[in-house]
């Protein structure tokens, strides 16, 4: 866990698991893009625990629309540490020229790969026909991935949904995106009108991968380990993608349950996360914005819910390490944590924060 900034380009697996365009993909578990918890520190651990690419929060690109600022908020969702690869910058937007022209300025910063976002549900990106408001304009996605193809020199991925309602038109979608130079598709098994309820449709997820020769990415519903094999098992994808479910849960990236965790496990992790967000936030905004991942770490167990008071109302890293340190000598005695439950309609309504 401490080489947290090891390259996985020193991966010593001669072979890559799948290709995306020249660009070598080592594993088959993915941490999902995911506004406001898959930053710079979050990606780290999770790359710590295996997971094998790292997409950047999406940013619209209007806001990318001048020079690079490195302190403002969305052209910071951009930032990657040394090492960091293959990186995969992911934005959205609706109109093909402009994405385009934001896509050819970022490619300066050199991530590995350039993702478009056709899946967010939320009504201010999807309602002005950007997210999975594009899967409702197959001619928009097609003059995107068009240009996009080519004119960057980095390989262009996209990310769907099943479509906005009952109409499924993924088949569709997948094929214009492969058909206009898309070099992977990750599809999240839900419509835009589902948005987080009923369960993700895996079998959709086969069909995609059937009907496609470029490499696919399943997503959805993936909350234990042995969901990633079960995935890929049922719908042949190439990798496997998990968002809510490895939010407090890096360990599912080494095929690890939370069941078998014990309390200095946890401890472990909660450290080493906490000092990488005050690294790169600072004090106190690493705090405060741990404080909802902290929450989904011990998210029902016991121990820390009794005491979770004192740590939100921690406000400097060394309160937080005696709430830390407290907690450890009551559980000096025990060793396993037992399972952890995670909620997985918790972000039904989520509006994803743009
Ligand atoms: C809080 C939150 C933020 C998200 N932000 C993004 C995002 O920026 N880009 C994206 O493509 N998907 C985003 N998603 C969707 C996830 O990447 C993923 O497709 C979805 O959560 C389904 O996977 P899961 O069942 O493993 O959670 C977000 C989801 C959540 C819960």
């Amino acid at each position: 866990m401490d080489q947290i900034h090891s390259s996985q380009k020193t991966d010593s697996k001669a072979y890559p698991t799948f290709l995306v365009g020249d660009i070598p993909i080592y594993g088959d578990v993915i941490l999902s893009p995911m506004t406001g918890y898959s930053d710079v520190p979050y990606r780290a651990i999770c790359r710590a625990y295996g997971s094998a690419m790292h997409y950047t929060e999406f940013v619209p690109v209007e806001a990318l629309g001048k020079q690079h600022d490195r302190y403002n908020k969305f052209w910071k969702r951009l930032d990657q540490q040394d090492g960091e690869t293959p990186m995969v910058f992911q934005i959205f937007g609706n109109d093909p020229k402009l994405i385009l022209n934001v896509a050819q300025r970022i490619e300066s910063l050199e991530p590995d790969i350039i993702d478009i976002n056709m899946g967010c549900s939320t009504r201010r990106v999807s309602g002005r026909g950007a997210g999975v408001g594009m899967m409702k304009s197959p001619e928009v996605i097609a003059e995107t991935f068009n240009l996009l193809s080519t004119h960057l020199s980095v390989p262009v991925t996209g990310k769907i949904r099943l479509g906005w309602d009952e109409n499924k038109n993924y088949i569709e979608i997948g094929r214009i995106l492969e058909d206009n130079g898309a070099q992977l598709v990750a599809m999240h098994g839900r419509t835009k009108e589902q948005k987080y309820n009923g369960t993700a449709d895996w079998d959709a997820i086969a069909e995609l991968k059937q009907a496609l020769t470029v490499p696919v990415i399943g997503n959805g519903d993936v909350v234990e380990p042995e969901d990633i094999d079960r995935m890929k098992a049922y719908t042949g994808c190439d990798a496997v993608m998990i968002g809510r479910g490895a939010i407090g849960n890096p360990w599912i990236f080494s095929r690890k349950s939370r069941a078998e965790l014990t309390y200095a496990d946890i401890f472990e992790a909660v450290r080493i996360h906490l000092r990488e967000m005050l690294n790169y936030h600072g004090n106190p905004n690493g705090i405060f914005l741990f404080r909802k991942h902290f929450k989904k770490y011990v998210q029902n167990i016991g121990l820390f819910e009794q005491m979770m008071e004192d740590f939100m109302q921690a406000e400097t890293a060394e309160q937080f390490e005696h709430a830390l340190q407290i907690c450890a000598e009551k559980v000096e005695m025990q060793d396993k944590i037992g399972p952890a439950l995670i909620v997985r309609d918790e972000f039904e309504d989520c509006a994803t924060p743009v």
